[in-house]
């Protein structure tokens, strides 16, 4: 078992909040919970799905009036995965996916035949932007005997020239299944989730070297302070974490298993190393229940992404009726793209039924 780390000539990832985006993330967060006409755009978005054959499919991460509105007109809340399947399920002709950029990719992949739309062509993942498509392409070259598993937050493209696409709730099963068929694995993007998985199973894994803007800051210090403050209180953590956050987790894993974890465990407090907006659906599942956001900067710091993904938080009530009114916001990608994309999803959804 042995871990080669590959550093690219990289900045930290962090270089991708920029001010203005941190300054609109900040704004984001002001205006969540504080809808000034919630009755009206939610009316105008039910009508408008209604009229223009529209479903919408949402992440956990956004806003919970968008989680709100979209389950109360039909549509679904999951985690990326869940979100995947989902947009192949559904009988509409037109799809809005509340979220980032590499899940609306990821729906019109599966299924072509759908407009798949999203509130702003903005929204990404620092991941995704960490990971360009020609030096991957590269590395790939330069191990022509590993298979390449990449981690759904990428690019269409990255997907095309992949072996592989897992998301974090399917990632540990497949490394298993590969390492044990003998295979060695190249890695990409996530290094902190790569080192999790390489750790877990034990596989030959070279990583790329990226992280995600949100999960990266979470400190383990700040965690045990909460935790002297709170020692009756479980810990949950999503794998894109430092290693020495995951160590400390009474549960690890995807969004929905952190969700079922909060049910199921017997704690009544929980510390939570993920999105704040994951506390909508946590609550709603255990409203007697206390949940706390893992600290970020340390002790008397300031937090960057402050537990709240801001590419997520881009997504708001008004983008999303502006969205289904107009039916702007395509998301476009080219056939020959779709079709090479389309291979690893689909080994991925088939490996899950
Ligand atoms: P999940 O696949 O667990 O929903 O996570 C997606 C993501 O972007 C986490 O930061
Ligand atoms: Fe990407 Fe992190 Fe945002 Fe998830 S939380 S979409 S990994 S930047």
């Amino acid at each position: 078992m042995f871990l080669i780390q590959f550093a690219l000539n990289m900045e930290a990832s962090s270089k991708f909040l920029n001010t203005e985006l941190i300054d609109r993330h900040k704004d984001s967060l002001n205006k969540t919970n504080s809808p000034a006409n919630k009755e009206d755009l939610f009316a105008s978005i039910t009508n408008n799905l209604i009229k223009n054959n529209t479903s919408i499919v949402s992440h956990y991460y956004v806003d919970p009036l968008i989680q709100e509105i979209t389950e109360k007109t039909g549509g679904f809340v999951g985690d990326s995965l869940e979100m995947a399947k989902f947009g192949s399920q559904c009988d509409s002709k037109n799809l809005v996916v509340c979220g980032v950029k590499f899940m609306a990719e990821t729906a019109k992949i599966l299924s072509p035949e759908k407009n798949i739309f999203v509130p702003t062509l903005e929204s990404t993942c620092s991941l995704d932007l960490g990971c360009p498509a020609p030096e991957l392409k590269a590395l790939k070259d330069k191990y022509p005997d590993r298979v390449l598993v990449v981690y759904a937050n990428t690019s269409a493209e990255v997907k095309s020239m992949s072996d592989w696409v897992v998301t974090s709730s399917i990632a540990k099963e497949i490394i298993e299944d590969l390492h044990l068929e003998g295979k060695k694995i190249l890695w990409a993007p996530d290094k902190y989730l790569g080192s999790y998985l390489q750790k877990e199973t034990g596989a030959d894994m070279i990583l790329w070297d990226s992280a995600c803007v949100v999960h990266e800051e979470f400190k383990a210090d700040g965690i045990r302070n909460l935790k002297a403050l709170h020692p009756d209180a479980g810990v949950l953590v999503h794998p894109e974490s430092p290693s020495e956050v995951i160590d400390m987790a009474d549960a690890v894993g995807s969004t929905s298993h952190l969700i079922k974890a909060s049910q199921e465990l017997q704690f009544k407090k929980f510390i939570v190393a993920t999105d704040k907006s994951i506390f909508y659906k946590m609550s709603q599942f255990s409203p007697d229940k206390e949940f706390y956001e893992a600290p970020t900067g340390g002790v008397g710091s300031s937090c960057k992404s402050c537990a709240h993904c801001p590419w997520m938080g881009l997504n708001s009530l008004q983008n999303l009726d502006e969205c289904v009114v107009e039916l702007k916001n395509e998301i476009d990608l080219n056939d020959n793209l779709i079709e090479l994309a389309k291979k690893p999803l689909d080994k991925m959804i088939q490996f899950n039924a």
